[in-house]
């Protein structure tokens, strides 16, 4: 099919492209480049259009996205640090232009995946989190993320298709710092032969869910004939920052032990995706175990 990926230059996009390529599926990336870069395309840019524009110009984008048979949207500014200085621009971006989607798509009828975030839950108070859970976003990124569903959630009345998809932290294959800058920082340590530093007690837990599960999970989304949904996409397992240490060092090999540093401040302290959802809806599971990728890099740096 005819598919469009917004964003598709950046780390979760990149891995999607190449992921609906590999499924024979003829794909068209927007992406500004402001954060994202071509060359993660490489392997399959022969096989696809890129096309260097802003999701904020409606013209041009309505132009692209005329005869398309669905919009994988998942560009975004995705920092949640960089959100509070730049409030009015990570606003623009992530709200008005999933709205330009969301309004082209209400024009010629096709469906829409977006990326939602975790984000839209803030503190979650109940683990593992459940969709119907109150939304309360501690950040302005989360709160863009947050504004988008309710965006969806309005133009799907108006008789669009549209599912959110709740990322938790997605790992893999050049990640994102923002989301699973810690493993990336663990694996840098421990290839140096040095002790990985942990801000805080280590216990606060996060949900890593692997980037080509994620991509699995949204072509399930687009297939489905789910009209709207806000649906988690976890690993549905927490881990704490303490036991990702330990795996690592344990799976090195090496006789050390990690260094405790203070805390972040406004650092969530527990995280973890009710998947119930997905399984039931998409049919989707995680396949990928954070354990075993941990080793395969692991190894893959040691030869
Ligand atoms: N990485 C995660 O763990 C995670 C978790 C939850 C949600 N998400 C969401 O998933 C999506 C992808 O995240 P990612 O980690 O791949 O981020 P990323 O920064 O690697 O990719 C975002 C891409 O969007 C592009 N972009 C930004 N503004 C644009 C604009 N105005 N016009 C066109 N392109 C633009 C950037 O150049 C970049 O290539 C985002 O919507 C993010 O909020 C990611």
């Amino acid at each position: 099919m005819n598919f469009i990926v917004t964003g598709g230059a950046g780390f979760i996009g990149s891995h999607l492209t190449k992921y609906l390529v590999e499924h024979r599926h003829f794909i068209t990336v927007i992406d500004n480049l402001c954060k994202g870069k071509k060359e993660k395309l490489d392997p399959v840019l022969k096989d696809i259009e890129f096309v260097n524009i802003d999701i904020l110009n409606f013209e041009k984008l309505r132009r692209v996205l005329k005869n398309v048979d669905g919009v994988f949207h998942l560009a975004a500014l995705t920092d949640v640090r960089e959100s509070f200085s730049r409030e009015k621009e990570y606003f623009d971006i992530n709200v008005n232009g999933t709205e330009n989607i969301l309004k082209i798509s209400k024009e010629f009828g096709f469906k829409v995946v977006f990326a939602s975030s975790a984000a839209v839950y803030g503190n979650i108070t109940q683990i593992p989190v459940v969709e119907n859970s109150e939304r309360k976003p501690i950040n302005p990124y989360g709160e863009t993320k947050l504004q988008a569903e309710y965006l969806s959630e309005k133009y799907t009345k108006l008789g669009i298709n549209a599912i959110g998809l709740r990322y938790f932290n997605v790992y893999g294959k050049g990640q994102n710092n923002a989301y699973a800058g810690v493993i990336t920082k663990f694996l840098e340590r421990i290839a140096d032969r040095k002790q990985p530093i942990i801000f805080g007690d280590g216990l606060q837990t996060r949900d890593f869910v692997y980037v080509q599960d994620v991509a699995e999970a949204s072509l399930l989304a687009m297939k489905s004939k789910v009209d709207h949904a806000l649906i988690n996409i976890g690993s549905g397992i927490a881990i704490s920052i303490k036991g990702l240490a330990e795996i690592i060092i344990e799976s090195s090999g090496l006789d050390i032990k990690p260094i405790y540093k203070e805390g972040v401040h406004g650092d969530i302290k527990a995280s973890q995706a009710d998947i119930r959802l997905a399984m039931k809806l998409l049919n989707w599971e995680p396949k990928t175990k954070l354990e075993d990728w941990l080793k395969e890099q692991l190894m893959d740096s040691r030869n």
